[in-house]
């Protein structure tokens, strides 16, 4: 089975971190044909800092990391350093990048790499707030049919806000881009924080990390130590949500999570729920199916992936 094609486009982040080394670690199932950052966790330059020290920690600064829109499609830019530190990366100590960024705008790599590769076999993997995707499509609506699958992290429903009481942070950020990529029409796998806030890591799992003892699994068990006070202080939770290696896990063992094909609207107008999913999970409405909305996990079987995966860094 030849291995699937994907652009990761992220805002790091640790969990987005946490993602990207897990795809990085198993390229008999996954080629990364690209890092594309984009401003959200932190402004765009540390995202796009954060990117490279990843690829440079993982031993693969073959990976190209393009920079990508620094501020939402018509909003001002919210960021989250209250959760991810000032850099959007503290906890470990990791040196400043060397790698350069490659020098094409992260909208024109997705746009040509969707239009060169074979239609069907790119899947596009946001871990952020989805300005990047929406303006590759509004740039070039031909794109749209010749992605696989959009596998994001965002939004919620039963679990509500963590940004707002109602609208999850990358959605959030965003929300007249999440309309479009979710009125696209393109096939989308959605992991919200009903299914995220089942993958926590707590101090076993942070232990096992750390007990890799090579500099990738010591940097993980570090950025979870930082990480998690924000989850821990707001709902009391026993560690760190991962929320975006939630997506990764997923086309690596898809067994591991289960939801339901329903239809989901995002919310651009009211200011009290802007970026609100609106996920028809109890089939209530007639409106079209357009995401499989991710409720489920097997918790002890993503962090075995995962810890298993991370010791081949
Ligand atoms: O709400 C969680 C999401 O927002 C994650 O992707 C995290 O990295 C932040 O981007
Ligand atoms: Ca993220």
């Amino acid at each position: 089975m030849p291995a699937r094609k994907i652009i990761i486009d992220t805002d790091p982040g640790q969990d987005d971190a946490v993602a990207i080394l897990l795809a990085l670690s198993s390229p008999e199932q996954i080629e990364i044909l690209g890092l594309t950052t984009v401003a959200g966790n932190v402004p765009l330059d540390l995202t796009t800092r954060n990117a490279r020290i990843v690829c440079e920690l993982a031993g693969r600064t073959d990976v190209g990391v393009y920079a990508g829109c620094d501020r939402p499609l018509g909003r001002d830019l919210v960021t989250a350093e209250h959760v991810h530190g000032k850099t959007g990366l503290d906890g470990p100590k990791l040196p400043e990048p060397t790698m350069e960024i490659a020098p094409e705008h992260a909208v024109d790599f997705i746009v040509e790499t969707l239009r060169k590769e074979p239609a069907g076999t790119v899947t596009l993997c946001p871990l952020g707030p989805l300005t990047n995707i929406a303006t590759a499509l509004q740039k070039a609506p031909d794109i749209g049919e010749k992605i696989q699958e959009i596998v994001l992290m965002g939004g919620a429903y039963f679990e509500v806000g963590n940004i707002t009481p109602t609208a999850e942070f990358n959605i959030y950020v965003d929300p007249e881009a999440a309309d479009i990529v979710f009125k696209s029409g393109i096939k989308i796998t959605v992991m919200p924080l009903d299914v995220t806030h089942k993958a926590l890591v707590t101090k076993e799992r942070n232990d096992a990390f750390r007990a890799l003892g090579t500099p990738v699994g010591v940097a993980v068990a570090e950025m979870t130590d930082f990480f998690e006070r924000f989850d821990k202080e707001k709902y009391g939770s026993t560690g760190a949500p991962l929320h975006d290696p939630c997506v990764t896990a997923y086309l690596l063992q898809p067994e591991l999570f289960s939801g339901r094909h329903i239809n989901v609207e995002i919310e651009t107008v009211s200011e009290l729920t802007l970026g609100m999913t609106v996920a028809d999970w109890w089939g209530v409405t007639d409106r079209k199916a357009n995401a499989t909305f991710i409720g489920d996990i097997d918790a002890d079987g993503f962090f075995a992936l995962l810890t298993e995966r991370l010791a081949r860094l």
